[in-house]
């Protein structure tokens, strides 16, 4: 089913970004793509695997598996990571005023899994307490954030974390890739993308049409 998709630019004011757009405004590109194609184009972008852990007003742990942790800024030190809007955690996560970026390794696939359900963000007794907040045993990185704005994104939002505190550990992350969750010192696989010829095809074609 085609859907209409938007790629946005924000720029801050001040910035001379981009050349042809005035700063302080959010542009609009709106292209329009299938939704299968660009799930299958998306499956074969490799991610880290982290899971973003808070407490609520009432003091209960919640925890979310997320691929998007991105670094957003040097100076100050500012990650990002997008949260749909549909998921229960949503509330929770986008009115804590700090939460813990968990980065996980190789060998906590079923962490990810577990906190990856619908409604399954509950921890199950294996987690301890960092600054105050439920962390995930055995992390690989843990970055303590204090929220530092929103944005909303289509169906997400945003979230943007001011890095306060940095513990890094040692080991092989866990990566998202193909619908499957992998390891860095996994042999190399064959690529298997039976879409991978129509997807650039469909992008030829919407190059062409412009
Ligand atoms: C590898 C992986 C990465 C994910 N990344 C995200 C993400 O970046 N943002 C997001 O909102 N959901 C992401 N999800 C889905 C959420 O983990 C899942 O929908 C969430 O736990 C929903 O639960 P809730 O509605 O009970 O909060 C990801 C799931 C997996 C398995």
């Amino acid at each position: 089913m085609p859907v209409r998709g938007s790629l946005s630019w924000l720029t801050c004011p001040g910035t001379p970004w981009p050349a042809d757009g005035r700063p302080g405004e959010l542009r609009e590109h709106v292209m329009t793509v299938n939704q299968a194609t660009f799930r299958e184009a998306l499956a074969h972008v490799p991610t880290a695997v982290s899971v973003v852990t808070t407490v609520d007003v009432r003091g209960e742990p919640w925890g979310v598996t997320v691929g998007t942790l991105g670094s957003l800024s040097l100076a100050p030190p500012l990650v990002l990571f997008c949260l749909d809007r549909s998921s229960a955690s949503h509330d929770v996560l986008t009115t804590s005023a700090r939460f813990l970026i968990n980065v996980l390794g190789d060998r906590q696939a079923e962490v990810a899994a577990w906190f990856s359900n619908r409604g399954g963000h509950g921890f199950d007794g294996h987690h301890t307490t960092v600054h105050g907040l439920p962390a995930i045993s055995e992390a690989l990185t843990r970055l303590l954030c204090v929220q530092n704005g929103l944005i909303r994104g289509g169906d997400h939002t945003i979230v943007i974390g001011s890095v306060e505190n940095i513990e890094i550990g040692t080991g092989t992350p866990l990566v998202y890739y193909e619908r499957g969750y992998r390891s860095l010192a996994d042999p190399p696989a064959e690529s298997v993308n039976p879409l991978a010829r129509r997807v650039v095809r469909t992008v030829a074609d919407a190059h062409n049409r412009r």
